[in-house]
């Protein structure tokens, strides 16, 4: 039907992928066989088994394992490559994509292997896709400030690649006060600041990432509907929301999909998009999330065709890039 080939064929930007969320069961074992990293799991069956979550905490132990296949340039490249290939079938023109480096300099893989891996790939999606593409870096906020601190200074090597900063990982017990310092350094840098907020911490993270950490746009915030005044403040300032309907189901934030507040944030006029997350681990690219939120919202044609609006008006694309796109 209509919607259906809306949502196949409009051009979207993503603005909030994991491109560690991205690897697929069959290259995280062929990549622990060329690498001989040891995993507690022989098939590809067995790792699809393990991806039951009952929240955020049981999600991010099995991430973390499962990146720890990735080692050389290559590697990220080949990851990289494959979420690109698998994306521009879907209409994806663009994209704003996280990566964790504490999450490989912690084991001992330099931070301008993973940056150059990530970075040969989105230039060949440019030159052979025409994809356009920012990188954020994340910084973990289950790790002390301190070593934030130490990825920021990694970053500012490497500005002609890194875009912004963005804070991701285990939310509750470690709200964005705790990286005010990092965020206000890497806004005098000129990193662009972005932040999880409001997935499972409640809407004290989503003011905070907005008056502490001064972000751009929310990741998430699917708490901020708690407190109908911040509500009312991020439609009247326009901040983007990146929201990942699948993503919030499969990791217990939301009964069912139908529980998804896009449909609320449509309605509440805020600047609203529709995102994968860690497609891998929760089973659904970009367009999985649009037919989720179409299905199960009961969203017309014309919202849909909101949502891929938003996705570029939403994005850190200049006036003029999103004119083209649009
Ligand atoms: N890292 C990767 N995906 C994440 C998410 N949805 N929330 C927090 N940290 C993450
Ligand atoms: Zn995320």
């Amino acid at each position: 039907d209509l919607a259906n080939a809306l949502i196949d064929t409009l051009p979207k930007a993503e603005l909030h992928l994991h491109i560690e969320g991205t690897l697929e069961p069959e290259l995280m074992l062929e990549l622990a066989k060329r690498n001989k990293v040891s995993l507690p799991y022989d098939t590809v069956e067995d790792v699809r088994n393990a991806y039951q979550f009952d929240c955020l905490q049981d999600f991010l132990d099995i991430y973390y394992l499962g990146m720890s296949v990735l080692k050389t340039e290559r590697d990220f490249h080949d990851l990289t490559w494959a979420y690109l290939e698998r994306v521009q079938q879907d209409g994806l023109t663009h994209v704003e994509m996280f990566f964790d480096p504490q999450a490989h300099t912690d084991r001992g893989v330099a931070f301008e292997t993973v940056v150059a891996g990530i970075t040969s790939a989105l230039e060949q999606a440019k030159r052979e896709y025409g994809i356009t593409s920012k990188l954020i870096m994340c910084f973990l906020r289950h790790l002390p400030e301190d070593q934030a601190f130490e990825a920021l200074d990694c970053a500012c090597k490497h500005k002609d690649h890194i875009f912004g900063v963005g804070l991701d990982s285990s939310e509750r017990g470690h709200p964005p006060e705790k990286f005010e310092r990092v965020f206000a350094a890497a806004r005098s840098e000129d990193f662009v600041p972005v932040a999880h907020a409001g997935e499972e911490g409640d809407s004290s993270y989503v003011r905070g990432a907005l008056d502490v950490l001064k972000v751009e746009r929310v990741d998430h915030g699917n708490r901020a509907f708690d407190d109908p005044a911040l509500i009312r403040r991020l439609a009247e300032q326009q901040t983007p929301l990146t929201m990942c309907p699948i993503s919030n189901w499969r990791l217990k934030g939301i009964p069912d999909l139908a529980a998804s507040p896009v449909k609320k944030a449509l309605d509440a006029g805020l600047l609203v998009t529709v995102n994968s997350d860690d497609p891998s681990y929760f089973g659904g690219y970009l367009n999985d999330n649009y037919r989720a939120v179409h299905d199960n919202l009961s969203l017309t044609e014309g919202e849909i065709v909101t949502l891929a609006r938003n996705s570029f008006a939403g994005s850190f694309l200049t006036g003029a890039e999103k004119q083209v796109q649009l």
